[in-house]
């Protein structure tokens, strides 16, 4: 596509189609998985003006949130929660019990992991997992070198990925947290359908990557090039080092 509004109202309207196809109801959720970072901010505008038009309501859907830094209060400006809350989940009719974001404070991160893993399974799985990734590749907080059938765990964030964030810290990488509890490329990959979306030319080697060379745990969203329905949603900027 264009640029990344374009990629931001395209990605609006397929969860738009997929929702309302699924026609969700009381016991019928459609279960929706979910990505911070700038790149899907686009796509929460276009989703909230969707819902004050009255085209979509989010009332039978829950979310499972693919990732949460560890330590950061609920209600630092640059956690996961606080983003969700603010960017989405305030401005829509979603029921808060059915807004998931991993607990990065939790007294056992490995239970809280365990727990998340379990709630996905109890909501029947992910019917669209939407995702973002990182110039290196990384899926979720699934750095380079992350098994490609990973679950829901404590991960050390790699220095590219602190380097990537720092700019949400006041530029001090040493303000950004050193871990993050990440869905695994096998959470993802365990949805009906993904889609992900890159845009700006600092992701297009990794795109590169990711659809034009082997699965590599080294680039770990080419993981998805043996998932049955998934999609890559790029700007034009993205494909620049596409062959
Ligand atoms: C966010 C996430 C990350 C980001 C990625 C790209 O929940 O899991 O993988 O999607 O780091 O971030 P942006 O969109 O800020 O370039």
């Amino acid at each position: 596509l264009d640029n990344a509004d374009v990629v931001a109202e395209w990605a609006a309207r397929f969860v738009l189609q997929r929702v309302t196809q699924f026609a969700p109801g009381p016991g019928r959720h459609f279960v929706l998985g979910l990505p911070t970072g700038g790149t899907p901010l686009g796509m929460y505008r276009k989703l909230i003006q969707f819902y004050k038009e009255g085209k979509i309501s989010f009332k039978y859907v829950k979310t499972f949130n693919m990732d949460e830094y560890v330590g950061l209060p609920r209600d630092h400006p640059e956690s996961y929660h606080y983003y969700m809350w603010n960017e989405f989940f305030k401005h829509v009719d979603i029921e808060p019990g059915n807004a998931h974001v991993l607990d990065g404070n939790a007294p056992d991160l490995v239970a809280e992991c365990q727990r998340f893993e379990d709630l996905i399974q109890e909501a029947g799985g992910v019917h669209l997992f939407i995702g973002g990734i990182g110039p290196d590749g990384h899926i979720a907080f699934n750095e380079p070198g992350s098994s490609l059938v990973s679950r829901t765990r404590v991960k050390t964030l790699a220095y590219d990925t602190l380097e990537a964030n720092k700019r949400f810290f006041g530029n001090d990488i040493s303000k950004v947290p050193r871990q993050a509890l990440t869905v695994g490329v096998g959470t993802v990959m365990d949805a009906k359908e993904v889609m992900i979306l890159i845009t700006g030319v600092h992701k297009s080697l990794a795109l590169a990557k990711a659809v034009e060379e082997g699965v590599n745990h080294m680039w770990t969203v080419s993981a998805f090039q043996q998932h049955a329905q998934t999609l890559f949603v790029c700007d034009e900027d993205a494909t620049l080092e596409l062959r």
